[in-house]
């Protein structure tokens, strides 16, 4: 498997670190050994190598500022732009794991695009072109018999998306509700200690959870891009952000949180999906709920089906190591996939 991973930001960085770290165990349980042929970012150079990157040098030249600072060897070339990369590289599988942007998901959904129409697998960390190109990217997946996986996009690599499509095929899900952004939780458990709103907003940032502006968190548009994703795959449903009721956690003041404590409950951003919709908000939730004690940047999925009833998940939501994870379990998906077909 050849990748060209386009964004080369925490999570990027994140798949990077793991495939390196993990080498030995993923070639010797699965026989799979990815080569990192391709690494594009916006603004810190783009580098393609036929012959395959190497993730130190990789790490070590982002760390440093810029793809630049990678070492020069024979066959590496700087420069080219991603849609090039991705269309004419020796790559066979786009990670998109570049900004996400909740208007337009450019120029990540032009990339998608590009990458099935040269039968190449894509797998996102990207909200942006799941939330609002799902029906038209799967159909052109299908149409070039290629995979679109988007595991790291909800929970991160918590299995949220494999749950419902894979583990739970055969019920039928009426509705999906939960903690979906890592962010807000966080700082509402920090809150909860007494930290202030904008100390809790600087620690999630440090840590990797936040957006790269992070009013998509905390105004609840995270949450509402990972309700569009679920409606899309559970209810075939293409819904728009403004179509949706949704609020975030920044008018929720030190008394509101201190009042729910005081009341033996606590404020939870929760998301809600069903055929008719989704709705973003946050919710005061008594204690003894299993939901409001799902703290820091931990999410949390409940998935209510005909023949299970409710079904929970509870895992990771955010992080580096987290999604880039997410994104490893969709290779490896594609890759026991490539194996079974040329089994045969
Ligand atoms: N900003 C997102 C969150 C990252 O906090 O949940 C994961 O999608």
């Amino acid at each position: 498997m050849n990748l060209v991973i386009v964004g080369f930001g925490v999570v990027g960085q994140g798949l990077v670190e793991i495939l390196r770290d993990k080498a030995p165990v993923l070639e010797a349980q699965f026989g799979f050994r990815p080569r990192i042929v391709a690494v594009a970012t916006r603004t810190r150079g783009t580098l393609f190598h036929p012959g395959g990157l190497k993730p130190d040098h990789l790490l070590a030249a982002i760390s440093a500022g810029s793809l630049d600072h990678y070492p020069n060897e024979p066959g590496l070339v700087r420069g080219l732009p991603a849609l090039t990369l991705i269309r004419e590289s020796n790559a066979n599988v786009l990670v998109e794991a570049s900004i996400t942007d909740l208007k337009t998901a450019q120029p990540a959904l032009d990339y998608c695009h590009a990458a099935l129409e040269t039968e190449k697998h894509v797998v996102l960390a990207n909200k942006g072109p799941v939330a609002l190109a799902y029906n038209e990217l799967q159909a052109k997946a299908r149409e070039n018999g290629r995979l679109l996986r988007f595991e790291a996009t909800v929970m991160a690599g918590t299995p949220s998306i494999r749950l419902a499509l894979d583990a739970l095929a055969g019920c039928t899900i009426q509705e999906a509700r939960g903690i979906l952004n890592g962010t807000t939780n966080y700082m509402l458990t920090q809150m909860e200690s007494g930290m202030t709103y904008a100390d809790a907003l600087a620690q999630a940032q440090a840590l990797g959870y936040a957006e790269a502006d992070p009013t998509a968190d905390v105004d609840g548009w995270d949450a509402a891009s990972k309700a569009m994703i679920l409606a899309a795959m559970l209810f075939g449903k293409s819904l728009t952000l403004d179509s949706m009721e949704v609020r975030g956690i920044s008018s929720l003041t030190p008394d509101d949180i201190e009042a729910a404590r005081a009341a033996g409950e606590r404020w939870k951003l929760i998301a809600r999906v069903t055929p008719d919709g989704a709705t973003v908000g946050p919710v005061r939730l008594p204690v003894d709920n299993p939901l409001a004690n799902v703290s820091g940047s931990m999410n949390a999925i409940t998935y209510t089906t005909d023949l299970l009833g409710d079904v929970t998940l509870v895992g990771a939501g955010a992080g580096r190591l987290q999604t880039g994870f997410g994104l490893l379990s969709d290779l490896l998906e594609i890759h026991a996939m490539a194996r079974g077909i040329s089994a045969h």
